[in-house]
Parts: structure tokens; sequence; C-alpha cells
């Protein structure tokens, strides 16, 4: 929770708060950017650092960041925690868009001086045209405005750990950890876990028993949600060399199956995939992992055109229930970006699920052919291809959204094959790690404040 400094404002027009920023490491590229348009504040020239550009106010009273980029007042306005603007315990706000002035201005704004000491925040002190005054952190607002992902209202610290895209080269040893750091439930360990499936995208944990069930017990303890995501494959899943009951898939043969994701045809997509190893006296059946950002971004470089056209297509994803009871349809593309950053938010691709482009004319039809083709080649290169074996007690935790999953052909004639699978859904293991990094921080505050 973010704390919440209360102040009379000079004008007593309103009682308003200053949001504390928790503290705030700027990225390499906002350091970049900002060495770039330095100005001499004395207070914030550190050895060895760079100096920040504050907040400014000009005539008009004209609010700049300190990327030199003038806020809007709506925007400035939307971000004032004080209680005439948002519940305290929530710092949810009252109200709604269209209950502000549509001309909503400015009619003063004011930066504070740094103490002495360089402790206190920096405050920007805004009279608004409707009479309310707002005091706020001004880093946390230029925090914010220098990385829109990274800084919260709601919560303070809201970034995640920067994604490391790897190919054979690079990504040949998975992260492993054992199961029993993990059941400990000790938020060193669930952060070290978390982190590592955010960044990398996967994870081996190692030694879970082999009981029926235990993978969605796993996944609960992970993701501390109170149930995992059910599909209509339920809430567990058995791939072996047969159909799982009555419902049927390429996975429940000992097929090969070449690099996939799961469940394109659901909306939204399962997130994370839990997939952990009851049984395996089987020498064949390797799985092999790609990173799908890795192969999408060494399309992007080749050939903006087909990366563009497999972000623009929406093509039709199908599966039909497993036993032909019903239809799971949907339409999107197979690459998806952040539309401010550009960054690749996920990857769907699997040719058992469809991935059916619509009637498109001759030229776009042809680029889109193109492109998928290439992208293929890509994802089954054997220099972006990870194989392993996975043994009795493997529990793969990998990220369904970006990671490509698969296996060579098994011979179930070697003995018995038996992995149980579930998933959670994205936010189960980015609100876990949050968890975890919240708890070790407020633990080392509490350690510092003895
Ligand atoms: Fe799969």
């Amino acid at each position: 929770m973010c704390m919440a400094l209360y102040t009379r404002s000079e004008t007593n027009m309103s009682l308003s708060c200053v949001r504390r920023s928790r503290p705030f490491r700027t990225s390499s590229s906002s350091r970049r950017s900002l060495s770039l348009t330095m100005w001499s504040v004395k207070s914030t020239v550190r050895a060895g650092r760079f100096a920040c550009r504050q907040i400014s106010v000009e005539a008009g009273n004209v609010v700049f960041g300190r990327s030199g980029k003038q806020f809007h007042p709506m925007w400035l306005r939307e971000r004032c925690v004080g209680p005439a603007s948002v519940q305290q315990e929530t710092l949810q706000a009252f109200r709604q868009p269209h209950e502000f002035p549509a001309d909503l201005g400015i009619v003063s704004a004011q930066v504070s001086p740094l103490s002495d000491s360089g402790v206190a925040p920096r405050t920007l002190t805004v009279g608004f045209t409707d009479g309310h005054v707002s005091v706020f952190d001004a880093d946390a607002l230029n925090n914010e405005a220098d990385d829109f992902a990274a800084c919260g209202i709601q919560q303070s610290d809201i970034k995640c750990p920067d994604v490391f895209m790897w190919d054979k080269s690079t990504g040949s040893d998975v992260p492993r950890l054992s199961y029993l750091d993990v059941a400990s439930g000790q938020p060193e360990v669930l952060l070290k876990l978390t982190t590592h499936l955010l960044r990398y995208g996967h994870v081996i944990v190692e030694g879970v028993p082999s009981r029926d069930g235990e993978v969605a017990a796993f996944a609960r303890v992970v993701s501390e949600y109170p149930s995992v995501r059910p599909t209509n494959w339920g809430p567990v899943f058995n791939v072996r060399s047969f159909p799982d009951a009555a419902l049927k898939d390429l996975s429940y043969t000992a097929e090969k199956l070449s690099p996939h994701v799961d469940n394109p045809y659901r909306n939204p997509n399962p997130g994370f995939q839990f997939l952990h190893v009851l049984e395996n006296e089987c020498a064949s059946g390797e799985s092999l992992a790609v990173d799908g950002f890795m192969a999408a971004e060494q399309l992007r470089l080749e050939s903006p055109a087909f990366f563009k056209t497999l972000c623009q297509t929406d093509v039709r994803w199908e599966n039909d229930g497993g036993d032909r009871s019903t239809a799971l349809i949907h339409f999107a593309p197979m690459l998806e970006v952040d539309k401010s950053s550009g960054k690749l938010t996920q990857i769907r691709y699997s040719p058992k699920s469809g991935g059916y482009c619509p009637a498109l004319s001759m030229e776009e039809a042809d680029t889109f052919f193109q492109a998928r083709r290439r992208f293929a080649e890509l994802l089954h290169a054997e220099s972006n291809m990870v194989r392993f074996q996975m043994v009795k007690g493997d529990l793969w935790i990998f990220n369904n959204l970006r990671l490509l999953h698969g296996r060579s052909e098994f011979n179930p004639h070697e003995g018995f094959r038996h992995l149980q699978g579930s998933y959670v859904d994205a936010d189960a293991v980015t609100s876990a790690f949050f968890r975890a990094k919240y708890a070790l921080k407020a633990s080392s505050d509490s350690d510092s404040d003895a």
C-alpha cells in the first residue's frame, strides 16, 4: 500500500495529499535519455550518478515533466490521492471521467524546493480551475511519466523483471529449483521462482511428489490463488499415449508434438502451464522449448512487413472440445505487441489448433503465408530450440503466451509415461511475484526500523 502524507493546501481550498513513492531506480534507457537533457540541479547530483531534470512550471502554469513533456491537467488530476479524490484504504478513484470539467485547467502550480537533507520528496502543488488543490510527489510523477509500466498509483512499484530472450546457445540451461524449497512458501524462493518465470519464461521444479492432482495443488501454492484455471480439459489434464477419458487430442497420443502453445482457441489464453511428470519409463519422448519472443524478434529484424502482417491478421483458432461436443473458437493474431512500447506480449502458434486466415486478397494472402512460413521455420530452427528429458518428479512451469513446447515421438512399449497438466492465468504469476517482492521489502523495512 502506498503511504500518504496529508497536508492542508496553502490556499485552504481542499484537502490533498502527497503520495510517497517507493525507492525508484531509473531504467538504463531512461538514464540515457536523461543524460541528454540534464539540468543543473545541485541537490540531485551525486557522485557517479546522472543528474535528474525536475518538474518545472513555466508561464501560464504549464507543468513540464523531467522529459520535457507537458503534463495534461487531467493526467495530473487523476493522480491526486487526496481524500476527496480516492478512497484512502484502496486509493481507488471516487469520480467518473465525465464528472470532471471537460475544460479542466490549471490556475496555479508551484514546485517546492528540495529540503536541505534531500530526503523529503520534492512536491508539486497544483490548483485546478474547479477549485481543487492537489499536492503531488514530484518524483513519483516523473518516474511514472518516464516508465508507465513500472510505476502505479494503487501500488507504486509495479515493475516486472526485464525479459531475457534466449536461443539454444543462451537458454540451454533451463532454470531449476527444488520442490522442498518452493513448497516452503518462503518469499525469497517464490520471488526467485517467479522472477525466473517472468524473465526466462520457464522453470523446472525437481522432486515434486508423484501424486494425482499434485500439479494443481502446487500451482495454488505458487499463485496463492484458490483455484487453477479450468478448461474444457478439466482443472487437471492427463498426457498419456491414449485419450484422457473421452477427450482426444494429438497430445494424447505417442506422436511427436512440434513447438506449439496450448489453447489459442480460448479467450483469454491460459497464461502459464504447469506440467508434472508422474511417471516416465520411456527413454524416448524428449521435451523441447522455444522462446517465441526470440523467434518473433528475429522475424521482425529480417522482415518488418512479415512481422506486421502476423500482428495485424486476426486468424481463426479452433477446437472441437476434444469430443466434438462443442466449438471453441477465437479470432486473434499470431503475434501481439503492446501498443505503446511495441514489445511482444503474446505468441499464438499451433497448427493443430487452426490459425486459419480469412480470404484475404491475393497480395495480402501471399504476404501472410510467406510470413507464417518464415515464422514457422524460425520456430523449428534447432538454433532456437532447447531439448531436455523430463524425469519423474519434474514439474515444468512455462509461460504459455511466450514459450512454445513440444516433444519428440515416444514409444509407449518402453514403459508408462504419464504427465499431468494444469493452467493458471498470467496474473497469477505476476501477482505472486509482487506479493513476494513486497513481503521482502516490508521485512527489510521493519528490520531497518528496529
Ligand atoms: Fe501442449
